[in-house]
């Protein structure tokens, strides 16, 4: 199995069902993942395939039907919801498929709170967060209450503010899922900028190949299994 302490991110027999009326769904079972520290992975797959699902696990917002995760030698999946939750806080940024902004505040007040949360100063919190604002292209946006904002604009802020407190982990839901090409190729080269120093290792979903394909490794989530996504093995939609 090699040296251990170079994997980041480690998911065992990982297996999810949810129950459904009389039926029970297997979303994935006996599902196995690692991730090398300072590893940029994309994971693709069909609607329906578990993505989402998998990085809710991975992000302890859910907890498996059996199986185990470890981050380097902590395993998430044997912590308690008060120790899971200040895990996940202190060093999982989280990038959700619906942005999860709250839209009375504006993008500013937004992308400060977890540092608020943290109990960083008011002040020190909001030039940190204008930084990363700037970062997604959104430095005029600042002021503007996040409901006020297109789709594409709350999505970035969503991710400035899942950088805000510089996560050593990154697991992102479709972070460019309703950007424009040019958009897009922002948030994608800051995902590249995030890993020139190897410090981060990011988890991320996303249908836009072109962007996959810029990461280390691509995974092809199908039928419940992980793989290595090769294109010859996959008929195009
Ligand atoms: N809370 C739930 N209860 C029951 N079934 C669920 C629940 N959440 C997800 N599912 C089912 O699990 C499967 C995987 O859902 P998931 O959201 O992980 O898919 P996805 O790959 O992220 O899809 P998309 O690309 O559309 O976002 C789907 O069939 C979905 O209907
Ligand atoms: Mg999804």
């Amino acid at each position: 199995m090699g040296d251990s302490t170079d994997i980041a991110i480690r998911a065992r027999r990982l297996t999810k069902k949810y129950a459904s009326g009389s039926s029970t769904i297997t979303v994935f079972q006996d599902l196995d993942l690692q991730i090398r520290a300072g590893e940029q992975v994309a994971v693709i797959g069909e609607s329906g395939a578990g993505k989402s699902t998998l990085l809710h696990l991975l992000g302890g917002l859910d907890r498996p039907t059996s199986g185990h995760i470890y981050y380097g030698p902590w395993e998430t999946t044997a912590m308690r919801d008060a120790e899971l939750s200040a895990f996940r806080n202190s060093q999982i940024g989280f990038v959700w498929q619906s942005h999860g902004l709250l839209p009375e505040f504006t993008a500013l007040e937004n992308v400060m709170m977890p540092l608020l949360i943290r109990g960083v100063a008011q002040s020190t919190a909001a030039k940190k967060a204008l930084a990363e604002i700037a970062k997604v292209g959104l430095e005029a946006r600042a002021q503007h209450r996040a409901g006020e904002l297109s789709g594409g604009e709350q999505q970035r802020v969503a991710l400035a503010r899942a950088l805000v407190t510089k996560p050593k982990i990154v697991l992102a839901d479709e972070p460019t899922g309703n950007l424009d090409f040019t958009t897009g190729e922002t948030i994608a080269a800051l995902f590249s900028a995030l890993h020139e120093s190897r410090v981060v290792t990011s988890l991320m979903v996303t249908h836009n190949l072109a962007f996959a394909k810029r990461c280390d490794r691509v995974l092809l989530l199908d039928q419940g299994r992980l793989r290595p996504y090769n294109e010859a093995t996959v008929t195009s939609q």
